[in-house]
């Protein structure tokens, strides 16, 4: 492979960062990676990935070994370095709405004495509009030598490394000409793809990523939104996704009812968007925002309210067995996980609860060290009172009802993300049940 001639160093090294370290690495650049955290560096030092994400353990590892890619705590290592891509986390603040911003400020003051003369400092983080305009100018006046660009990121956890090397499209928020034409240069390889590239100011650039955050929300919450509605009215939302689904200006993606959307970005993402118009003036254009917030929430009480009308409004005699951990499949990530939420509420409500999940045991065991957990589906079905499919990971759609029958107390599924077959369920004497299904 043809080792590029720029150097590009990747400051971040949690899931955005480490991603796209390796996947730059890959491309045939020499990327380091730089992390304050020590423990997380020692882990990449060895190839070993410290998340689940298909596919990235062998990139990394393979990268590793190419010599091309390496991991360090000390930020001198990005001296060297051409381009410097941000990918620092932006989580919730801890006292409101907002995003806090701590990291990205302290990365770009890390990495600013070190800046060599005509390097571009690239932000992938996502952050409230604006953000990346006073960054810029806070850099003119410590490393007047160097600019700052915004490049939003949109990969998806399950297919991390597929969505960054052959993304959708590639948005790039510039000040001139030069800063478009050294990304041009990074990305020549994916552009080369036919990749549709978007230039934009750098406002746009950071309203690109919460606007599609918000839609896909949006999406999410409105079919959740017509569950409600199908309850009350004797529908199904299965059937009514599908059929609107054909409507190509609708699409028939984000149309899974169920109990929500979770995770790292989209929940964090539209709060700090509303928090970021109030300050802007324009907080009635995003007021839709906080009732796609309020659905996304309620569905997650509306699968308790099914499992006391099964069971009872006092659980404290019920044993309920819980099918998925993540927020979505094919991720260890627990973040804001619907799943784990409603397993912790019904804990809470007195029922005794075990969890299990193919990946995320143990990071679910870290924030909710008083549930119970079992490593495998026929320990956690044990006894159970009442079975909830809440993370539609692929081997739950594999169980063989009739099979695990003689495993539980009672023969009650309730389908928390309208994935599994209704049919076979019942055919096997399950009371099967699923939210926005009134049959
Ligand atoms: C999201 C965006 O998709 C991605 O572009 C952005 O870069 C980061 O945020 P991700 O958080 O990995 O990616 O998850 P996504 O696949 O979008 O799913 C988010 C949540 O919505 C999951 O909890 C999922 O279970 C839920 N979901 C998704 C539904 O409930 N119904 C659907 O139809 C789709």
């Amino acid at each position: 492979m043809k080792v590029m001639d720029e150097k590009l160093s990747v400051v971040g090294c949690g899931y955005l960062g480490v991603t796209h370290a390796a996947c730059m690495s890959s491309l045939g650049y020499r990327v380091v990676g730089v992390d304050t955290d020590p423990v997380k560096i020692a882990e990449l030092q060895s190839g070993k990935l410290p998340f689940y994400e298909p596919g990235l353990d062998t990139l990394l590892a393979q990268e590793m070994k190419s010599g091309r890619l390496s991991f360090t705590t000390d930020v001198l290592a990005v001296t060297d370095a051409d381009v410097h891509f941000i990918c620092v986390g932006t989580p919730q603040s801890k006292d409101g709405l907002a995003a806090d911003l701590t990291y990205v400020k302290s990365a770009l003051a890390a990495i600013s004495p070190f800046l060599k003369k005509g390097s571009l400092v690239v932000g992938k983080s996502t952050v409230p509009v604006g953000t990346a305009q006073s960054l810029r100018e806070e850099l003119a006046k410590t490393a007047p030598h160097a600019d700052l660009a915004w490049n939003p990121e949109f990969l998806r956890e399950g297919f991390a490394v597929e969505d960054t090397l052959t993304p959708n499209r590639l948005v790039v928020g510039v000040a001139n000409d030069l800063a478009e034409d050294i990304l041009k240069k990074v990305y020549k390889p994916i552009l080369d793809l036919g990749t549709p590239w978007i230039r934009a100011d750098l406002p746009t650039s950071e309203l690109v990523k919460v606007a599609a955050n918000s839609f896909l929300a949006t999406k999410i919450s409105f079919i959740n939104a017509m569950a409600e509605v199908c309850e009350a009215a004797g529908g199904d939302v299965t059937v009514l996704a599908k059929a609107i689904g054909y409507d190509p200006r609708i699409g028939n993606k984000f149309l899974q009812a169920g109990i929500g959307f979770g995770g790292g970005c989209l929940p964090k993402d539209i709060r700090a968007f509303m928090a970021r118009a109030e300050e802007l003036g324009a907080k009635q254009a995003l007021e839709f925002l906080r009732e796609i917030d309020a659905i996304n929430l309620r569905a997650r009480l509306r699968v308790i309210d099914v499992v006391r009308s099964e069971l009872s409004d006092d659980l404290s005699q019920y044993k309920i067995a819980v099918l998925g951990a993540t927020f979505k499949p094919d991720s260890d990530d627990v973040r804001d996980s619907p799943a784990l939420d409603i397993a912790a509420q019904l804990n809470a409500a007195g029922a005794q609860v075990v969890v299990t999940d193919p990946q995320g045991i143990e990071p679910a065991r870290k924030r909710f060290p008083n549930l119970e957990y079992a490593l495998n589906v026929n320990d956690a079905l044990k006894d159970a009172n009442l079975v909830l499919h809440l993370t539609e990971w692929k081997e739950y759609r594999q169980i063989d009802p009739a099979a695990i029958s003689s495993l539980v107390k009672n023969k009650i599924i309730i389908d928390g993300r309208n994935m599994l077959d209704r049919d076979l369920w019942r055919k096997a004497g399950w009371k099967f049940r699923a939210l926005g299904r009134t049959d």
